[in-house]
Order: C-alpha cells, then sequence, then structure tokens
C-alpha cells in the first residue's frame, strides 16, 4: 500500500475528481474547475518532483483526471492506474510531453493534454535574455561587482561581444524559434540564417521587410537565408538558439563533432530539452574555447548538471524558467486545467491548439472545448467547428 500524499482540497462535495499533482499559478483555473462541479485535490507534498508511486497514491480508487507536469514519468504504469480509477483525461503543464508515453495513453483510452500558444514569447524572450547576457557577460560581470573586484574603469574589463551585424542561427523555426529570430533580427539587427524541415515563409517575409525599412533609412538592410542542413547554421552563425522537439534525429545534435564546426567565438543558447546537448563534450569544448559562451535554460540530467559545468565562467545557467512569466504559467495552468475538464465534460477538442486567445480571456468564460489534446485523433475524438 502507498504512502499517503498530502493534498489540498477544494469544493469537497465535486462531482468530479480532479488531482494537480503540483500548486499551480492563478486562481482562474482552480474556479473554473470548482465552478463545473469538480472536486479539487492539489498536492502540498514538499518534495518537487514526485514518484510514480506518490502519483499512485494521489489517483488512489476514484479520480477523473489529473493535471501532471514535465518532471513526472507518464507511462503505461501511471495510464493505468489513472483508467483503473475511471480516468479520462491528463494533461502536462507544459507544452513539450517528452515525459508522457502517448501509446501508453492511447491504450488506456486516456487523453493527453499540454498547453501551447501561450507561452511562445515568454520562451522566446528568455532565449533573448540569455544571448544577450552571453554577449556582454552580464552574469560574470554582476559576480565580479559583488565580489568587490571592481576597482576602477579598464579597457578590457569584461569585453564581450557586439550583436548588431552578426548572423544569428535558429535551429527549429517553430513558433518559440521564429519568436525568437524576429527578436533578434529587429532589435539587434542580426542577420538570419535558420534550419527548419518547413520553410518559415512569414520569418522571411518579416526579415525581407524589415530590411527594406532599414535601407530606405540609409541603414545596413538584414538578411536571411534557409539553410539546408543544421551543421550550416552552426559553421555560420555567430550566436545561436536551439528550439527543436527532442527526437531521436535531435538527441545531441549539440556533440563533440558539431562543436568544433562552430565559431570559436560562437554563443549557444538552448531554451528547448536539454538530451539535444551532449553535455559532457559542451564542458569540455567550453574550457578548450574560453570565448565560445553557452546559456542554458535546460540540463540533459535535470536538476543536475554534468560535472564541471556549474564552474564555468563562460557558461551561463537557469534553472528551466523560460516559461516563467506570470502571465504565461498562468495561462498554462488555466490551459491544463480545461484539458482535463473538456474530456471529464464531454466537450470537443479546439480546432486549432495555437490560437487558445479565447481560453485565455479573463472576462469571458472559455469556449465549451479542451484547447489542446495531442491524442486527439488516436482517440477518435470531436473537433470543435467554432
Ligand atoms: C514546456 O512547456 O515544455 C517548457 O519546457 C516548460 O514551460
Amino acid at each position: 500500500m502507498a504512502k499517503p500524499v498530502s493534498i489540498e482540497v477544494w469544493n469537497p462535495s465535486g462531482k468530479y475528481r480532479v488531482v494537480s499533482t503540483k500548486s499551480m499559478p492563478g486562481t482562474r483555473w482552480i474556479n473554473l474547475l470548482i465552478e463545473q462541479d469538480c472536486r479539487l485535490e492539489i498536492c502540498t507534498e514538499k518534495k518537487t518532483i514526485l514518484s510514480v508511486e506518490d502519483i499512485i497514491a494521489l489517483i488512489g480508487d476514484k479520480c477523473d483526471g489529473v493535471i501532471g507536469q514535465l518532471t513526472e514519468d507518464w507511462g503505461g504504469t501511471l495510464f493505468a492506474a489513472l483508467s483503473k480509477a475511471g480516468g479520462k483525461a491528463f494533461s502536462n503543464m507544459a507544452v513539450g510531453y517528452n515525459n508522457v508515453d502517448v501509446n501508453a495513453a492511447n491504450k488506456y483510452g486516456v487523453a493527453v493534454g499540454n498547453t501551447p500558444g501561450v507561452l511562445t514569447e515568454t520562451t522566446a524572450e528568455l532565449a533573448a535574455s540569455l544571448s544577450l547576457a552571453a554577449a556582454r557577460r552580464i552574469v560574470e560581470a554582476d559576480g565580479f561587482m559583488r565580489a568587490g573586484l571592481y576597482d576602477g574603469w579598464l579597457p578590457h574589463l569584461f569585453v564581450g561581444n557586439l550583436l548588431k551585424g552578426q548572423t544569428v542561427g535558429v535551429i527549429g523555426a517553430g513558433r518559440i524559434g521564429s519568436a525568437y529570430a524576429r527578436m533578434m533580427v529587429e532589435g539587434f539587427k542580426m542577420n538570419l540564417i535558420y534550419f527548419d524541415l518547413y520553410q518559415s515563409t512569414r520569418l522571411e517575409k518579416f526579415v525581407t521587410a524589415y530590411g527594406q525599412f532599414l535601407k530606405a533609412n540609409g541603414e545596413q538592410p538584414v538578411t536571411w537565408k534557409r539553410a539546408s542542413s543544421m551543421s550550416e547554421v552552426l559553421q555560420e552563425a555567430d550566436v545561436i538558439s536551439l528550439h527543436p522537439v527532442l527526437d531521436k534525429t535531435t538527441y545531441h545534435l549539440i556533440n563533440k563533432e558539431s562543436l568544433a564546426t562552430m565559431k570559436k567565438e560562437a554563443i549557444l543558447i538552448n531554451c528547448s530539452r536539454g538530451p539535444v546537448v551532449d553535455e559532457v563534450a559542451l564542458v569540455e569544448h567550453l574550457k578548450q574555447n574560453p570565448m565560445f559562451r553557452v546559456g542554458l535554460d535546460v540540463f540533459e540530467d535535470e536538476p543536475y548538471m554534468k560535472p564541471g559545468l556549474g564552474e564555468m565562467k563562460n557558461a551561463i545557467v537557469v534553472p528551466h524558467i523560460a516559461s516563467a512569466s506570470k502571465w504565461t504559467r498562468e495561462g498554462m495552468a488555466t490551459l491544463a486545467a480545461l484539458n482535463v475538464l473538456g474530456k471529464i465534460k464531454g466537450f470537443p477538442v479546439w480546432h486549432d491548439p495555437n490560437r487558445v486567445d479565447p481560453f485565455l480571456n479573463e472576462n469571458a468564460p472559455p469556449p465549451a472545448a479542451s484547447p489542446s489534446i495531442v491524442n486527439a485523433k488516436a482517440l477518435g475524438l470531436p473537433v470543435s467547428k467554432l
């Protein structure tokens, strides 16, 4: 028998039992669930990462749906437990769902939700912040100042890279990659090289139009190029930001060999998934190339860093906070709750998971639909006509 897990209960007499494995930002998601007759149980255990056993204990004998986190291992064991408890829905509070075995969910008939459409700009802004911080050595300089080492202006003190006129490389020009590219091109007048299996016509048009605007104003126009391979981006760009999904083709995309092809003073940013980078090879490369800099939001074995990474002055490391703006995190909580609620209530799936604004409008009731169910097709769920 699993150890009991501490919880906080909302609307104890609610008809549907929904469990959230973590407390989430904002209160709208809570209100939306309890207004629709849900009894909500929020796990209040202090430990950050819940085990499969903890979650089985939370699911119990009767559970209609669970809102979970990307740190949890949602595989066959948990979907079997949820299905046995009568559960029909699970939602990650994340856009990524590499912690979820969707085939196992399909086998047990459980809908799997995620939260796209609400974290694009927030995540791109963190990638841009890391790019700037790395280029201008802000974290190193801050540490120097706080350590009382500043004893006067010096010509060589924390000299970094100018971004204007350099090339920004984007691997994976989907929503987040494109938003990041626009920020770097428009904000810092960088030229763009990108690699994506799909042509990003909107992004190309944007850079072309901005280039024409600059030219008309007597400034050097910005340019774009769609690379035919990822290696072309790695070789040509001065700042490279990684935005691919994690799969077999992108696992250790950045490794000893690919690092060796990059410019010695390049900047590498990763706000996608840790295993896209071979972190051991990266630490070695940082040691050998002190002017190569990196900004990492994600790590290969989260929450751990590979030995040596934390000591590298040319690395900026932050704890997976790319989506951590108040608006985005509250929106993610709302979307995750509505994914679960929609399935419980038998609502259809929203027709476009990237256009979720109607669900985020606090002044109107949300549409009667689940905003984003990744296995809707496999489960044959109806799609909203709205
Ligand atoms: C996601 O949503 O997948 C991010 O990694 C966390 O916000």
